[in-house]
């Protein structure tokens, strides 16, 4: 146990070098849970995943259990899992469609908007002072985005929209789309013994391990990634973004006549075509940077813990289970009017490639424990951790993209970025102090 922990001690102000013990340390995880995930905006569901009055779905928030629901006026809702009375776990199916949650243990029951509806002979034994409304679950703040719903803990966080800030212009590239993006559910859930850091950033900007890490994988794969195999180049045309709030992706754009993913056969010609056809509507829509950006292969990272990849079409939580467990939950990610046979295909990829046993998350999960088992070590413990890939070549607001940006992709400008992000949140009182904060250091 570390005592009387400095965080800032534990990131270099640039966020080129970190102490292992902000991945390992169970005091430094307790502190991320009160500051990180508990003020944060985090992942919570999707339009499509309930789409019909009445829908929920149980998930978590850093590791508070929530259910989200879609009530009777069409409205979501999220509020804890967790009984007011002796605290039992409220819901334990994953999803499902429920007028009332009712609580295993004495029988009291909540509501579709988490208020207490029913508790059993309550008339005949307890006081008539008992304050039944002060037994209502404990609400989130809600707001969604495209369609995907997001929640926080913290009345003063900024607003959805704002904490996305340019994010929010990058994600249009496939959430704005005619019709919108989906997500196939329910998530296939694995648990890896690892710090859920090290997989937020892995998405976040380490295109650098993608030839080698995967270099098996994408041999037997084949297609457009056969050029970054072995890392023998860095992929040709890639960038490396980081915005305010610590989200960031790398990109790698294609041409008209290369299309990069790592969908294979019928469903690889689907895909293309379907890029091929969509890029000028995009053109259209959203312009020329993110048409461009639209036929690319992304990985990305929201800050906290939500991932995807884009041309491998997957969507991911890290829901983290102490400093050096997380719990992975991944969805496919799909254009909602894509043909119902493509979507599939793709499910069919993701599952292949980023699944429960997938080809590419067994390399990685690989590495990701490697990187928190070492610091076991008494003597390990105490060396540094180094980031400094392509650092003091960030440049923002270019006249192209907003936010800061950063060449060629092989970088690990949005990793330092989303660390400074965390020892900004983990170092600060007030949402005030953290907005102050990160202005400063984004504004150009
Ligand atoms: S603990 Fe839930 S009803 Fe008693
Ligand atoms: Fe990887």
């Amino acid at each position: 146990m570390t005592k009387n922990l400095n965080i800032n001690d534990l990131v270099r102000a640039d966020g080129g070098v970190q102490d292992r013990r902000i991945y390992w340390d169970e005091d430094v995880y307790q502190m991320e849970l009160e500051r990180v995930f508990a003020r944060s905006w985090l992942f919570l569901a999707q339009d499509s995943l309930i789409p019909e009055k009445g829908d929920f779905l149980t998930t978590f928030m850093g590791q508070d259990r929530v259910i989200v629901t879609r009530g009777e006026d069409g409205q979501v809702k999220a509020f804890l899992n967790a009984c007011s009375h002796r605290g039992n776990i409220i819901c334990r199916a994953d999803s499902g469609n429920a007028k009332n949650f009712v609580c295993n243990y004495h029988g009291w029951a909540y509501g579709s908007d988490g208020r207490v509806s029913d508790i059993p002979l309550q008339d005949e034994i307890y006081p008539k002072s008992f304050d039944r409304s002060a037994m209502d679950l404990r609400q989130v703040r809600v707001e969604s985005y495209r369609g995907f719903i997001f929640g926080t803990f913290d009345d003063s966080a900024p607003s959805l929209s704002d904490y996305l800030g340019e994010m929010g212009w990058y994600f249009d590239t496939f959430m704005d789309v005619p019709g919108g993006s989906e997500l196939l559910g329910p998530p296939t859930k694995v648990r890896v013994k690892a710090n859920w850091k090290f997989f937020a950033e892995n998405f976040v900007g380490d295109f650098y391990h993608a030839g080698w890490t995967h270099a098996a994988a994408i041999k037997v794969i084949g297609g457009p990634l056969m050029g970054i195999l072995g890392n023998q180049a860095t992929p040709q045309g890639a960038m490396q973004f980081g915005t305010k709030y610590g989200h960031g992706f790398n990109a790698a754009p294609g041409t008209d006549e290369v299309f990069p993913h790592i969908h294979q056969g019928h469903i690889a010609e689907m895909w293309e075509d379907w890029v091929r056809q969509r890029t000028p509507v995009l053109k259209e829509r959203l312009g020329d940077e993110r048409a461009t950006l639209y036929n690319a292969i992304w990985d990305g990272s929201m800050f906290p813990n939500t991932s995807f990849l884009r041309g491998i079409d997957t969507w991911k939580v890290w829901q983290p289970r102490g400093p050096r467990e997380v719990e992975v939950w991944t969805w496919t990610l799909v254009e909602r009017d894509m043909p119902e046979e493509l979507k599939q295909g793709i499910r069919h990829t993701n599952e292949k490639t980023f699944g429960v046993a997938g080809i590419l998350e067994g390399d990685d999960g690989e590495n990701m424990e490697g990187n928190t088992q070492t610091a076991e070590g008494f003597i390990t413990r105490d060396q540094p951790l180094n980031a400094e890939m392509g650092i003091g070549w960030e440049q923002l607001d270019s006249d192209v993209f907003p936010s800061m940006m950063s060449e060629p992709g092989d970088n690990e400008a949005a990793q330092r970025n989303f660390l400074r992000m965390w020892r900004t949140m983990m170092t600060s009182d007030s949402w005030d102090e953290i907005m102050a904060s990160r202005s400063k250091e984004h504004k150009k």
